[in-house]
């Protein structure tokens, strides 16, 4: 056991659920049936199907986070919510000797399934945390990393989550996330999955009529250093960073 407050290392895992975080009603209400319930996790977690909803995008999106960090991951990296599929084990190659990778998520049920794709020696800790109140110092993170969390969330959520993300970051730190967005005029059938997507996904439709910095604390002194467009604009992945490092360079 590496920390309290419901954490986890590789491969212990914790059974005290009195330490878990209560599970946010819109988790249970909107998405039982994708992360909730075991047997959910268990249809839910296949390369070929998240790849599929992903309409094919899994690996490229998974490669440009990766490629943005030059796959080394110095220092403290913190991924907000377990993701289906293989990246956070790819993440975990990256870290580096002096590293750790942090993974948070609401869901102790997505803890229990991302630990045994970890390889024992993985510099890896779990934890069962809310991404509206992390128990870690503030400015103790290099890098934050979302994929593909933010459209899941209602907005208030989403807010506090990133503020909470840009608290925990070190000045001069970075906050990557990977999303859906806006898909071009001529994008038809990623124009016909939004309003699939919009059924099973209530708050999605924020990232394709808003910009993430909308979210951000006004106070927020961070600049988007990456921007990167998918699959006619589908898929967004933005870096941000706080000013103090781009003032330097
Ligand atoms: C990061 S998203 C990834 C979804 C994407 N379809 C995938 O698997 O690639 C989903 C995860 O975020 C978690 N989550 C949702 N709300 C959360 C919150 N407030 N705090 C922490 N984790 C949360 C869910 O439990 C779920 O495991």
């Amino acid at each position: 056991m590496e920390n309290s407050f419901g954490s986890t290392s590789v491969p212990d895992l914790d059974t005290d659920t009195s330490l878990y975080p209560p599970i946010p009603a819109y988790v249970e209400d909107n998405y039982w049936w994708a992360y909730v319930h075991p047997h959910a996790v268990y249809f839910w977690d296949r390369q070929w199907l998240i790849n599929l909803v992903l309409l094919g995008n899994y690996k490229r999106l998974c490669a440009a986070v990766l490629d943005g960090c030059r796959r080394s991951l110095p220092g403290r990296t913190l991924q907000v919510g377990c993701a289906y599929g293989n990246i956070t084990p790819r993440l975990a190659q990256c870290v580096e000797q002096n590293g750790m990778l942090d993974v948070i998520d609401v869901l102790q049920v997505q803890l229990d399934n991302l630990a045994p794709k970890l390889p024992q020696d993985a510099r890896v800790k779990l934890h069962c945390m809310d991404s509206t109140a992390l128990n870690f110092d503030d400015a103790c993170f290099d890098r934050v990393v979302f994929f593909l969390l933010l459209h899941e969330q209602p907005v208030t959520v989403r807010k506090q989550t990133l503020a909470e993300a840009l608290r925990v970051l070190r000045p001069g730190g970075t906050i990557t996330i990977v999303d859906y967005a806006r898909p071009n005029r001529f994008n038809l059938p990623c124009r016909l999955w939004t309003s699939v997507l919009e059924k099973l996904k209530p708050f999605a439709s924020d990232l394709w009529n808003g910009e993430v910095a909308d979210w951000l604390p006004t106070d927020a002194g961070v600049v988007c250093v990456r921007r990167l467009r998918f699959f006619g604009g589908f898929f967004q992945i933005l870096t941000f960073t706080s000013d103090s490092v781009t003032e330097k360079r």
